[in-house]
Formats: C-alpha cells, structure tokens, sequence
C-alpha cells in the first residue's frame, strides 16, 4: 500500500519565528501554534510534554543555517545514476528488495542521498535526527506523496476521497472528525469486547486447521490465517458485524472483497504504473489502470453495502421511535459530520489500511517469537502473573503486560516495520544534512534502516521486547528511531485499533498455546510487496500449553 498530509503550519511557523523579536501579536500565534505541533506530537508519539520540549532542542532554527555558502544543492546530493537505479529495480527485481536497497544506499551514498525515478526525484533520508527535523517543520495539512491516480479514480467514478488520498481542506476536515473517535487507547477499548469475539474465532479455527496436519498441531501459513482475522477484526469495528471469514466456508461477497483486495496488492506494480503511464499511452497499454479501477470498484463496493445496511438500520430504528446506539459507523451516519460518500470512502480506505498492515505484523510476530522460546516464556510468565488463569485479557489489561506491548514495539518498530518507509511532499524550501531542499520535493523516510541501527538501538540485532519497557519515568527509546506508524497529525489513524488487535490476539495465543517453528519453515527473509511481507510461508506449530504440560510431567 502507497500511503501518501500539509505545510501551511510551516511556513506559518516560520513567519512567525521571522517577526518573533519584535511583534506581540506573532509572539502569540507562534506560541499557538507551536503549541498546536506539540500535542500533535504527543500525540503521535505518546510521550510527555517534557520530553517533548528536549526534542524540540534538536529542531534546526533559522539563525543555525544564515551561513547560506555552507548550504549544498540537490545538485551536489549524492546518489545512484538513473541507469544503475533503472538496472537495480527493472533487471534485478528491486521491487521486492526495496528495504535492502534502502540499506545498501545508505551504507553506500551515506543518510541523505538522491534517486530518479524517471521524471520523478525522491530524496532519501536515513538519519533520526534529519527525520525528526523533516517531521517537525511540517505543517497543518502534509502531504505524503502523490496521488493522483487514486484520486482520477475517484473523479472518475463520482467518489469521495477518504484519510489516505486527500490533502488540504477536505483532509484536515475528515482528520478532525476521525481523531476524536479513534486515535486514543481509551477511544478504542470499548470494542474489546468486539475485538475478543473475533479472537475466539481465531483461537477455534487455530484449533481446526491444527488437526487437518498429520501432527496434528501445525497451521499452514500463518499469514492466511492472520489476515482473515485482521480483516474481521478491523470489520467487527469499522462495520460493526461480523464477515464470516474465520468461518469455514466464507460468504460469497467477503470471498469477492478478499479477491479485489489481492488483485489491489498482486498487481501492486503494475498499479504504481497505473498512475505513473500517461493517460496518452493507457489506449496502448490498458491493463494497469484497468485493473486499478477493477479492484478499487471492488473494495468500494463492499463498502457500501456495509455502510448502507447500517444506514437502513438506523433509519428503521428511528422510525420505530427507538434510541440509536452502537460504534464508530454509527457515528458517523447519526452526527453527519461527514457526507455518506466521504463515509464510503473512509471506511473503503481504512479497511484496505488495516487488515495487511495487521496481519503481516502479527506473522512476523508469531515467527520471532518460534524462534525465541526463551523470550517467548517470558511473555507467557508475565501474562500467568497478571491475568487470572482463564480470565480473558481486555484493553483493560494491556498496561499490565508490557511485554506484550514491547514484543509488538520490537516487532514492528525494528525487525519488519511492515512499511518499510514513509513518504513527505516539502511544503516549503527546507535545509536537511546541509542540502537546500526545495518546497515541492517528494522525500522518502527510511526507517528500516534507522531501526537497525546500533547508534539508535544497543544491540540492534538482538530480539529484545523487553528494551520498550521503560525503567523510569526519564527513560524511553527515542521514537524517531522508528516510527512504523508514521508521525504527527497524518499518522496512522488507525494504530491504536490495530494495537487492540495484536495485543489481545498475541495475549491469548501465547496464554493457550506454546508457538514453535514448523520443521517446514526455512529462515524466513523479508521481501516488499507493496509492504514487508514473508517471503515464503510461515509455518507455526501451536501445542497446547496445557497438554504439554501433562505430557510433560
Ligand atoms: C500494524 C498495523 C499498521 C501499521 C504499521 C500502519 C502504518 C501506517 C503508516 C506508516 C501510515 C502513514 C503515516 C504517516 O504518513 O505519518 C499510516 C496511515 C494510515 N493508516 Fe495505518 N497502519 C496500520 C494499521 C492501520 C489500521 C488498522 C487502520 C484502520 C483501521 C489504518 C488506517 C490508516 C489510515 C486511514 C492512514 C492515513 C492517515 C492520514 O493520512 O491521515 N492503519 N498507517
């Protein structure tokens, strides 16, 4: 998934800071406004207003850069030539080495290098400190890439765009309304229960598909499984019913969505084409931009059936003179803070965001844990220490068991942040690592490679869930090592519902069952397919905690 926010509080800041020796009046709005930046920061980052203000140390200031001959131009930005990048991703499959160019770019042309893309020039950033920089002056509205070709879509069919494809105005307007209802733990720990239904299902069907092995204790690719629960669990909130994927046999429509959603991700390469061919040249070669719009009217559509029958349930309540309850989609339909076609369209958005993104994170998760059972027997012993036997854990529970929280932190923020970068558009002229970058220019965020770094993280290469526990209140990882979930105002929407999912799954499958590696399962490498995916399947044995131990004794 390409995810692609504003500069407006930029160049605002900016002007603020220029007049800020002499003017009252500027005095207050830069105040305001960087006030504005800092809970957003927090936010984001879910670190304290004082550990905020250190950070904001770092920030480059004006004067830091008045020595304009010591600023280099792009011109002077290292980089590969556009034929050995044309070689590296068209010849030797680049696509799905994208972390490891990312890497292997770094090592070589340094933490801030250039690369064409044909007309296209992206400049990459691998430092925490210049990501931090670059992150903090952005404005109101960023922007993380282009995208246009999803939003021609939308045009074309007469859509609304939703979280990820708009920009500016409408964005800040559908974010204002989004953030209130989700972006908080507390926001989102009244679908617990909603979340632990699925995670019933998950832990029923782990038990089926277990027996249809000769050892009778292996699930075959994890991933498949993960994703079905992904997709119900982000479902059970978004839509509020259930789909019926962790069923045996899937209902016809959701077996549709799940084809529209793999042909969005199988033909991920050919759909970036879809809006890098011009219009001009699609008469000629047809199939991308065709099968974009296939697989975007796939997912639209299922959508809208979700969100119509809701809509008809609401209206049949209240015709009934009955009092209207329920989730975040009923919410949205009764307060009409946004028109039911931006409704189709965020929903359509957030469930194409959340149910790879999710799945992906949890297999990575299950298969680091195999292959430390050491680490993995920690976990299982701070879960018998703080939830009754049996009892079933709720967002409630969550804080209690911070090595939940560091495995999924150690998982996503390190090993396989299943984005494996990010994207900006610089709203205004910007000075990173000494280069003038102008306003306009698409950068990338690498943080794969900022997350395995030794400099950022002790130990980088070593499994250590337990490095996100903080010790005290003055010690913390800095978050700009790593940030999987993007950062500030656009950041993912979504993460905190994602989290209740991970961590009430992980939670109850490392309570009932001890995870092990299936001898089947080679060393898995990670490849990019749009996201850091397995690169071949991951096969899990789960034995019962319970009749292991039995057998055991
Ligand atoms: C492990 C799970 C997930 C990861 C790692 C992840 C990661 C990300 C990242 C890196 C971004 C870009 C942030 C930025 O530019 O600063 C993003 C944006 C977004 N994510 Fe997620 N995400 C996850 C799950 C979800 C879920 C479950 C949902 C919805 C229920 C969701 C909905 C979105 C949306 C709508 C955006 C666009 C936000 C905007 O532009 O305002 N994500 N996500």
């Amino acid at each position: 998934m390409a995810l692609q926010t504003p500069i407006f509080l930029n160049n605002l800041t900016k002007t603020c800071w220029r007049n800020f020796q002499g003017d009252q009046l500027n005095k207050q709005l830069f105040f305001a406004v960087r006030s504005l930046h800092k809970s957003v920061t927090s936010e984001a980052l879910g670190v304290s207003a004082t550990e905020e203000e250190a950070m904001s140390n770092r920030l480059i200031k004006p004067s830091e850069v008045s020595d304009k001959t010591k600023i280099k131009t792009l011109k002077e930005m290292p980089g590969p030539n556009t034929i050995s990048n044309l070689i590296e991703f068209f010849w030797k499959d680049g696509f799905s080495r994208i972390h490891e160019i990312q890497l292997e770019h770094t090592q070589k042309y340094g933490k801030i290098f250039k690369t064409r893309f044909g007309p296209q020039l992206v400049v990459s950033i691998a430092d925490r400190d210049m990501v931090a920089h670059v992150l903090r002056a952005e404005g109101v509205t960023p922007q993380r890439g282009n995208m246009d070709s999803w939003k021609e879509y939308r045009e074309l069919r007469g859509r609304s765009t939703g979280l990820i494809s708009a920009e500016g105005e409408q964005w800040l307007k559908m974010r204002s309304v989004l953030r209130q209802l989700i972006m908080r733990p507390r926001d989102v720990a009244v679908f617990s229960d909603d979340v632990n239904q699925v995670v019933d299902d998950l832990i029923k069907r782990v038990c089926t598909l277990r027996t249809q092995q000769p050892d009778g204790a292996t699930v075959v690719n994890i991933n498949d499984l993960f994703f079905k629960y992904a997709m119900e669990g982000v479902a059970a909130i978004l839509y509020e019913c259930r789909l019926g994927c962790l069923e045996t046999v899937v209902p016809k429509n959701t077996q549709d969505y799940i084809a529209a959603l793999n042909l969005m991700f199988s033909s991920f390469k050919t759909t970036m084409y879809a809006g890098a061919i011009p219009k001009w040249l699609r008469t000629l070669i047809p199939k991308p931009w065709e099968e974009f719009c296939q697989s975007w009217d796939g997912l639209f559509k299922f959508s809208i059936v979700h969100v119509d029958k809701r809509l008809s349930e609401i209206n049949a309540q209240l015709q009934r003179g009955e009092e209207v309850k329920g989730g975040l989609l009923t919410h949205m339909l009764v307060t009409r803070e946004m028109s039911t076609e931006e409704i189709y369209a965020n929903v359509t958005e957030m469930l194409l965001a959340g149910v790879d993104t999710t799945s992906f994170t949890l297999s990575w998760a299950c298969y680091l844990l195999a292959r430390h059972p050491h680490i993995q027997q920690q976990i299982y012993t701070e879960i018998v220490k703080n939830l009754k036997p049996g009892a079933v854990p709720t967002a409630d529970d969550v804080p209690n068991l911070p090595l939940i929280r560091g495995l999924v932190k150690e998982t996503l923020s390190r090993f396989f942040p299943v984005l494996p970068g990010n994207g900006r558009v610089t709203q205004d002229d910007l000075v990173v690592g000494g280069y003038l970058i102008p306003k306009g220019t698409q950068l990338a965020l690498c943080h794969y490679s900022t997350s395995l770094e030794e400099e950022n993280f002790a130990d980088a290469l070593d499994f250590q869930p337990d490095r996100w526990i903080r010790k005290d209140t003055t010690d913390r990882v800095d978050n700009f090592g790593s940030i999987p979930f993007g950062y500030g105002i656009r950041s993912c929407i979504g993460r905190r519902i994602a989290e209740l999912e991970m961590h009430l799954a992980l939670t109850r499958l490392i309570q009932k069952f001890h995870i092990r590696l299936s001898p089947l399962t080679p060393d898995i490498k990670a490849k990019t397919h749009g996201l850091l995916c397995p690169g071949a399947p991951i096969h899990l044995q789960f034995v019962d905690r319970e009749l292991d131990a039995l057998s055991s004794s």
